[in-house]
């Protein structure tokens, strides 16, 4: 029998609060952390973000005084467990930096979930924004080498590839094209939920990031790439937020966020390689444990709703981070040219010639002047070719192989 959460016992809450100095923990070492733990923080930290403000909007919702008090006590636990992850970020790893960790995250957790989503449509969804993170990957790199001459696989430490997905510049489309179809909640498989959630948390962590980092370079097409990938991420966060049942209930809805946080930081402590931060994800998951009694309590109270009807006895398949070079390959390869009609995903080139998807195109692109686009010329301009990382032979798809073929 597996982990199940709901049979074990956690940390009462009043027990939960901790000191000023458990909460600043010692940094990681940039130059030795292993990726995939820098990944992990990422990750946890934008899962805790996302448990909080959800418990905000909770409160923002509910005229019960006593819920809302203990909705408050759940979410100031939260944000001390964020707090507590996003000291584990040193002071000297650049904006630029993190950011390579954040779409390595974007790029191996979606990858994947892709690979192990048992809802066909979500796995296609996920798929489809895979490419386009891998894309930012490569043109964030490209803009670390020229701006702070750093190359990024010592960052992603030869475990991801970089080298153009689906380009930024045809990312740009609609917002109609960007609403996917919910599942259903009664019908979804439980790791469709957790992965959506997981997903959810992750896009929506990154696009906050671009938002209130984008100032923090004065080179303008640093400014302009962070705003243009920035888009992106609300097209991202957009597109996964609507897979979610709209007709959970709020209390449904705060049990999986719990429901999840405990299935992450199990799956974080399964595989965490720094003993010291797997403590953490230990300590913080017997917290979860009791976050999510709490959620299950108030489902029978005020819904007189039994949460184990829609949890599953054990933990579903971990989410684990790891390479998915030969995967990703397989997607690049036959699904670099498709785009969003609705909530389905066809080739451009079979869009009608008056779809709002050139028309959108046309306003934004209308200058040719284009930050992601410019990040490549402007590094051939000054190196004589791209920034890649190609572990695997060529670029899978031919006509991607020609822009470093004319470079050389
Ligand atoms: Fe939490
Ligand atoms: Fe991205
Ligand atoms: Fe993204
Ligand atoms: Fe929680």
């Amino acid at each position: 029998m597996g982990f199940n959460p709901l049979k074990e016992e956690g940390t009462d809450l009043e027990k939960q609060f901790r000191n000023w100095s458990s909460l600043n923990l010692q940094p990681y070492d940039k130059y030795t952390v292993e990726p995939y733990t820098r990944c992990r923080v990422i990750l946890m930290n934008g899962t805790e973000f996302e448990s909080q403000w959800f418990l905000h909007h909770f409160a923002r919702h509910t005229t019960d005084a006593e819920l809302k008090q203990q909705l408050a006590r759940v979410r100031r636990v939260e944000q001390q467990q964020q707090k507590a992850i996003a000291s584990l970020i040193p002071g000297n790893e650049t904006v630029l930096e993190q950011t390579i960790g954040y779409e390595q995250v974007a790029v191996d957790l979606t990858a994947y979930l892709a690979r192990t989503e048992p809802d066909p449509y979500v796995k296609s969804v996920l798929d489809f924004g895979l490419l386009e993170d891998f894309d930012h990957l490569y043109r964030y790199a490209n803009l670390l080498d020229m701006l702070e001459g750093k190359k990024a696989e010592d960052l992603v430490g030869r475990l991801t590839e970089i080298t153009p997905g689906r380009p930024t510049i045809a990312e740009h489309r609609h917002p109609f094209d960007g609403v996917r179809k919910p599942f259903d909640k009664d019908k979804a498989d439980i790791l469709t939920k957790l992965h959506v959630h997981t997903i959810v948390a992750a896009e929506q962590q990154t696009m906050n990031y671009y938002m209130n980092r984008v100032q923090d370079y004065a080179d303008p097409l640093a400014r302009g790439l962070y705003q243009e990938i920035g888009m992106i991420e609300e097209q991202h966060v957009s597109q996964y937020e609507s897979l979610a049942d709209p007709s959970c209930s709020w209390f449904e809805m705060w049990v999986i966020h719990e429901y999840n946080e405990c299935y992450l930081y199990y799956s974080m402590m399964s595989q965490e390689t720094d003993a010291r931060i797997k403590k953490l994800w230990e300590q913080h998951l017997i917290m979860e444990i009791e976050h999510l009694h709490s959620a299950v309590d108030a489902m029978k109270t005020y819904e007189k709703r039994d949460a184990s009807e829609f949890l599953p006895d054990a933990l579903p398949h971990l989410t684990l981070f790891e390479s998915n070079i030969d995967y990703i390959r397989d997607i690049l390869k036959n699904q670099i040219d498709l785009t969003a009609k609705e909530t389905e995903f066809v080739p451009v080139e079979s869009l009608p010639e008056d779809y709002r998807y050139f028309d959108y195109q046309q306003k934004i692109n209308i200058d040719g002047n284009v930050p992601s686009q410019r990040v490549i010329d402007k590094h051939i301009e000054e190196y004589g070719r791209e920034y890649r990382l190609e572990l695997r032979g060529p670029h899978p798809v031919e006509r991607f192989r020609e822009l470093e073929a004319t470079s050389k």
